[in-house]
């Protein structure tokens, strides 16, 4: 029997500093054939054992990508004179170029100041739409919080176009970053929280506030039918789940999409996660992506429809 004499492929994964633990533990949990090499803030990387007999997406990263060569840039660049995105760790994009969803893109990441890699992605809904999935995003002076960047991050991670005159229910509101980037995208928000919201949501007149905990909340007193739900609840996953699930079952017939932020309240959790996604299948809604986007401490979305 012929042996497969190739040398091992390598993985990097980029994640949000202070996500590596939970990107270590995902990864020995989920994808046995690779072992742990090699981390530092903010980027890890894999050496494949065995063969990987699943697609590759974990949780609790932005990017990732197959590793080709390290060394200096010019080095890299000796070797590779071809289109690559450059970028390095804190976010700083030096080279960048448009590609489309399918194509293999190289990426030169410097790491430190003498180390850069070399390797390449496949583009699409599994990977980053920036380089090192890095936010373009700008907070507004006026937002109300940093959440305003989930909304902003998530639509475009996810590739959603939110319409204009849509309604989006969103649990866990206050003081309202996610509501006021919703209400500038055009939508009507309904939001559900007992804590204050920022008088820029609340004078405007798409703005509703159910100003109550999701417990005590009754969906009639929704004004108008929902096609978005939008939960980030500082709860633990287990309860924002039990919590949104009398929801989505009076607003699946007309909905559209739920962005669900789940908090790593613990470490133990990580090993839950595959639960939590199951539990959102079970709610009838189609789980379509769960990563962490730049704006994100220590938690993750998951996308469904
Ligand atoms: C991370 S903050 C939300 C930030 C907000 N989405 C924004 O854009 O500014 C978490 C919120 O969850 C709310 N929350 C916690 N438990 C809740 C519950 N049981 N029902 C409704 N809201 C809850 C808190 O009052 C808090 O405002």
């Amino acid at each position: 029997m012929s042996q497969d004499q190739s040398p091992p492929n390598f993985y990097y994964f980029l994640c949000n500093p202070g996500s590596e633990k939970f990107l270590k533990e995902e990864i020995r949990l989920i994808y046995p054939e690779l072992a742990f090499a090699y981390s530092t803030e903010g980027f890890l990387t894999f050496k494949e054992t065995r063969r990987l007999g699943k697609t590759l997406r974990p949780v609790f990263c932005r990017h990732f990508g197959k590793f080709i060569r390290r060394g200096s840039y010019e080095e890299i660049r000796s070797k590779w004179q071809g289109k690559a995105l450059y970028y390095s760790l804190s976010g700083e994009i030096f080279e960048t170029y448009e590609y489309q969803s399918g194509d293999w893109v190289k990426e030169i990441i410097k790491v430190s100041d003498n180390q850069y890699y070399f390797g390449e992605f496949k583009s699409g809904i599994f990977n980053s739409p920036t380089p090192g999935g890095f936010s373009t995003a700008v907070l507004p002076e006026e937002a109300p919080s940093r959440a305003y960047l989930k909304v902003i991050d998530g639509m475009k991670y996810m590739g959603v176009n939110l319409p204009a005159g849509d309604t989006a229910l969103e649990i866990g509101s206050s003081p309202g970053g996610a509501t006021y980037a919703l209400l500038k995208q055009g939508l009507k928000v309904e939001g559900v929280d007992p804590g204050e919201m920022a008088p820029v949501c609340m004078e405007n007149p798409n703005f509703i506030h159910h100003k109550v905990s999701i417990q005590d909340f009754h969906v009639s007193s929704l004004k108008d039918h929902v096609q978005w739900l939008y939960v980030d609840m500082n709860l633990a996953p287990e309860g924002s789940l039990r919590e949104i699930e009398k929801v989505v079952d009076a607003i699946r017939p007309s909905l559209k999409g739920a962005f669900i932020t789940l908090k790593m309240t613990k470490f133990e959790l990580v090993s839950r996660v595959p639960m939590y996604l199951n539990i959102m299948g079970k709610m009838g809604l189609k789980v379509v992506m769960a990563t962490q986007l730049p704006s994100h401490k220590q938690e993750f979305l998951v996308y469904a429809e």
